[in-house]
């Protein structure tokens, strides 16, 4: 099948187009590299063995989507692109409506203008919000408290529009947890440009001297140990979840909102304990004040995923946290720079 990627040298997209191209799928990554290096993608071949056509381009240029999906006519898209740091949200809304909304808006009209009907676009559990019970499921109510939230909502809304309109579309809306880990060859990983603002990759940089400490935000929440509970998802299982929902795609029309998520929670003491386990060192922390916005406990609700996508997750904590010790120890500072990389 012929699959546009759009953020495809991201964190997530990278370890998805390795499943893909292991599937034998023909493939058009289109990423303006805002938040990626192209080394990832020369990664990905090398580690894949294959080649997959490559456009460095912007989704908010409708004229650069519109000849880049014309020129590779693909039967299904994969839409990462998307900026998505919730305080960066709060600062700049219109950067994120207009990169998250806009973007996608011109997607699906450059998808129109190309005959093509399947999407599978990233969704996060962030549109929930607070949690009204738990386990969340697909029918709990959307709610999103900052901006890169709400561009999330605002998007699935867009997707479920377009799909009603157009003939025999097909559209997954795949709600991510907590995407953590890496490719078991340590090859690529998650890479934040600036200070990490989650968990995990603040703890892997803690882990290998990048910071001095890790700040736990807050441990008075009514949780195991009161600090905040997560549904973490390896990165490896996230990727095959695409690869079900592409399946799914092409066996039924209409649009399907689905949780990806493992259904277990994990406090942070609980990660930390086990990032320590896999990195063979003390990590430190100290405990700080909540961080405003946080919510005490979030997991999936799985059943919908099982059912449909006939999709569960397989991997767990220790798996997350060797591969992310693994990726983090052999790539210190990340991906190198090398422009050379780049290529269109
Ligand atoms: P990422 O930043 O690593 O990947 C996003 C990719 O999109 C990057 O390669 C970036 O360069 C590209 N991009 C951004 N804006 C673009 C634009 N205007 N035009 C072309 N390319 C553009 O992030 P990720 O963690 O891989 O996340 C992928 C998607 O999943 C995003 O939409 C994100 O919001 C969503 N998501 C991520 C998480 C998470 O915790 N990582 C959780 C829920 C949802
Ligand atoms: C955050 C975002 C959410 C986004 C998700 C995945 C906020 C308020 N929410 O959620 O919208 O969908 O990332 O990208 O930013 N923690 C620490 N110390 C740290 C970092 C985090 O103790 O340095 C704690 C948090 O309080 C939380 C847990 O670790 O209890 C996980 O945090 P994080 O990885 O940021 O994910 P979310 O809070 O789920």
């Amino acid at each position: 099948m012929k699959v546009f990627v759009t953020g495809g040298a991201g964190y997530i997209g990278t370890h998805t187009l390795l499943q893909l191209l292991a599937a034998g799928h023909e493939l058009c990554v289109f990423d303006n590299f805002s938040n990626a290096s192209p080394v990832a993608l020369t990664r990905v071949r090398q580690l894949s063995n294959r080649d997959f056509a490559q456009v460095e381009g912007d989704i908010r240029d409708a004229g650069a989507l519109h000849r880049a999906l014309a020129d590779f006519a693909p039967d299904a898209v994969i839409h990462f692109a998307g900026l998505k740091a919730v305080g960066e949200s709060n600062e700049k809304p219109l950067l994120y409506y207009e990169n998250n909304v806009t973007g996608s808006v011109n997607l699906l009209a450059a998808m129109d203008a190309a005959g093509c009907r399947r999407i599978v676009f990233s969704s996060s559990a962030t549109v929930y919000g607070e949690a009204q019970y738990l386990p969340f499921d697909e029918d709990h109510p959307i709610a999103p408290t900052n901006p890169y939230g709400r561009t999330k909502a605002m998007v699935e809304g867009v997707i479920a529009d377009w799909t009603k309109a157009t003939p025999n579309a097909s559209a997954v809306l795949l709600r991510y947890f907590n995407p953590v880990g890496a490719h078991e060859s340590g090859r690529i990983g998650e890479d934040p440009r600036d200070i990490p603002n989650n968990l995990m990759p603040f703890v892997a940089q803690v882990a290998v001297g990048r910071r001095e400490k890790l700040s736990i935000f807050g441990d008075d929440y009514d949780t195991r140990d009161g600090t905040g509970e997560r549904d973490y998802i390896h990165v490896v299982d996230l990727a095959a979840a695409h690869l079900a929902a592409l399946a799914y795609s092409a066996r039924a029309t209409g649009c399907e909102a689905i949780n990806v998520g493992t259904g277990q929670s994990i406090t942070v003491k609980e990660l930390v304990a086990a990032y320590e386990a896999a990195c063979g060192h003390a990590i430190s922390a100290y405990i700080a004040p909540r961080r405003s916005g946080d919510v005490a406990s979030s997991y999936a609700a799985t059943a919908k995923a099982e059912q449909l996508l006939k999709w569960r997750a397989e991997l767990n904590v220790n798996d997350m946290c060797a591969s992310s010790w693994l990726w983090q120890s052999d790539n210190p500072n990340g991906y190198p720079i090398d422009v050379s990389a780049r290529r269109r």
